[in-house]
């Protein structure tokens, strides 16, 4: 291993250390503070967007001693950056040193089958792909051909892919992956070791970019933050509600301004895109942003997968539809606790009016003028930042780390050998996700102390009893899996974007 791989190792250990101490307990309760808002023009350097990130945070949000730790961080990055491209690993000698990495917590055997095909499409329907999974013709598809344009990293493979699998009763195969220049490879093809790899880099890359940074910390997390900080006071029941869920993002979000978005930062010296590309990809993601592609029950209507569904075949949809509706029932249960009817929603001029000034800082408006319009708003969001985090985040974390099974970045190349990242690429990639990986608060945690009364709090209890037999039912469910889906389980989710 080379000098600045072992250092950014110590540096990533620190780091985990470090955050995993601070989430160790639950927040204080304090009325969070408001932040200012600057144009992601004048935070990020990308021109032309109207868009507002929260800039400097009060110190009750970001401890000085944070403040430091990131600008050390960032000095690091410019001068020593892990990303020189000496070697090559073979498939053997990278699953060994993972293991070495991973001090034993052997992700790789999470799946001992992943080398296989069918492994790797069935990431589709109960990995970290399985996001926005749509039929086309006989196919199953996901889409990163948005990546075509998008100015990349010098040497890496355009990105620019869609990929196809079949999905039935005897398993998962893929059927083909659609180049940028239109071309399709299939299994049978001499240069599909070579596809495989690039198509799991654009998947990497769209997972971990689009629907992760993106979509879910800046533009779903931050927005609703700032709507908690900035427009609703303490005393308001939708606070106290919202409070556990946006419950340290601004604080990971500063930090990703700082250290993950930028020239010199892990975002661009560890994903495929260079910082010119990441200024055409996050206005151009900004401006196709739907919330109606988070509303799962009828996505998963539109894009044909509730037939896969009911026939038990995309266990993600079934176990996320799930946990979709302990939400939704939560949420409207805790608004009847707090407003009779819709007129008395409507009468609450605060939050009408909160709900309107964040027009300025949103791809598109929400609005909450009847129980069941805001019911929809906040069970999305309270979903996005505890299920879809986890998909895009936790289970991201799970297998996008073995270079040649989804790698972060790939060269041209006819095998998986010659497409396969550097080895210093690879290792940066684990680097990167030790650093980010800590622990963040439990969804299952006694959070009734945030309420301000005893209405509030039977809500939440009766919340945590659904989830509870939630849990209970994807243990039965897994039981008659083929391979178990674990990840969804009410145990493991986070309250909050906070890592
Ligand atoms: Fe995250």
């Amino acid at each position: 291993m080379s000098f600045r791989t072992r250092f950014w190792g110590k540096i990533g250990v620190q780091a985990k250390n470090g955050a995993d101490a601070n989430f160790k307990k639950l927040p204080a309760l304090a009325p969070a503070p408001p932040v200012k808002m600057v144009p992601l023009e004048k935070a990020w350097g990308i021109p032309g967007s109207t868009m507002m990130i929260a800039d400097e945070l009060p110190s009750s949000v970001l401890p000085m001693s944070e403040k430091v730790t990131q600008a050390v961080l960032h000095a690091l990055l410019r001068v020593l950056p892990n990303t020189e491209q000496k070697t090559r690993w073979d498939k053997d000698t990278a699953t060994a040193h993972l293991n070495d990495i991973f001090d034993g917590a052997d992700k790789v055997t999470l799946w001992q089958d992943w080398a296989t095909d069918e492994a790797w499409a069935r990431t589709f329907v109960q990995g970290p792909c399985a996001g926005d999974l749509h039929r086309e013709g006989d196919a199953w598809v996901v889409d990163a051909s948005l990546f075509g344009g998008v100015s990349h990293k010098p040497g890496v493979a355009n990105l620019g892919v869609k990929v196809a699998v079949a999905i039935d009763e005897n398993g998962t195969r893929p059927l083909w992956i659609q180049r940028h220049d239109g071309t399709r490879v299939t299994p049978q093809d001499g240069n599909w070791g070579g596809a495989r790899i690039i198509a799991s880099a654009a998947m990497q890359n769209y997972v971990g970019m689009v629907r992760h940074v993106l979509n879910l910390h800046y533009i779903a997390a931050q927005g609703m933050s700032v709507f908690v900080h900035n427009h609703l006071p303490w005393e308001h029941p939708i606070h106290r509600l919202l409070w556990p869920h946006v419950a340290g993002t601004l604080r990971v979000n500063w930090t990703a301004s700082r250290n993950f978005v930028g020239p010199h930062t892990l975002g661009v010296q560890n994903y495929a895109f260079s910082w010119e590309g990441w200024q055409q990809l996050v206005p151009a993601g900004w401006k196709l942003f739907r919330w109606e592609e988070y509303d799962i029950p009828e996505v998963f209507k539109k894009r044909g997968t509730d037939e896969l569904i009911q026939k038990g075949l995309y266990p993600y949809g079934e176990d996320a539809l799930l946990i979709w509706g302990c939400i939704e029932k939560y949420v409207a249960d805790y608004l009847d606790q707090y407003y009779a009817d819709d007129a008395a929603l409507a009468a609450d001029k605060t939050l009408q009016s909160g709900l309107l000034a964040m027009d300025a800082v949103l791809p598109q408006p929400i609005r909450g003028a009847t129980k069941a319009e805001l019911t929809r708003v906040l069970t999305r969001f309270i979903h996005m930042v505890s299920v879809e985090h986890k998909l895009v985040s936790g289970i991201a974390y799970e297998f996008f780390t073995h270079p040649y099974f989804f790698p972060t970045t790939a060269r041209e190349g006819r095998t998986a050998e010659e497409a396969v990242p550097y080895r210093e690429e690879a290792e940066q990639n684990l680097m990167f996700r030790l650093a980010i990986a800590s622990e963040a608060w439990r969804m299952l945690e006694d959070w009734t102390y945030v309420c301000l009364d005893d209405k509030g709090k039977d809500a939440m209890r009766r919340f945590h009893a659904s989830l509870r037999a939630a849990g209970k039912e994807i243990e039965a469910r897994n039981t008659k899996r083929k391979v178990p889906f674990p990840h969804l389980h009410p145990d493991g989710l986070e309250t909050s974007v906070a890592v």
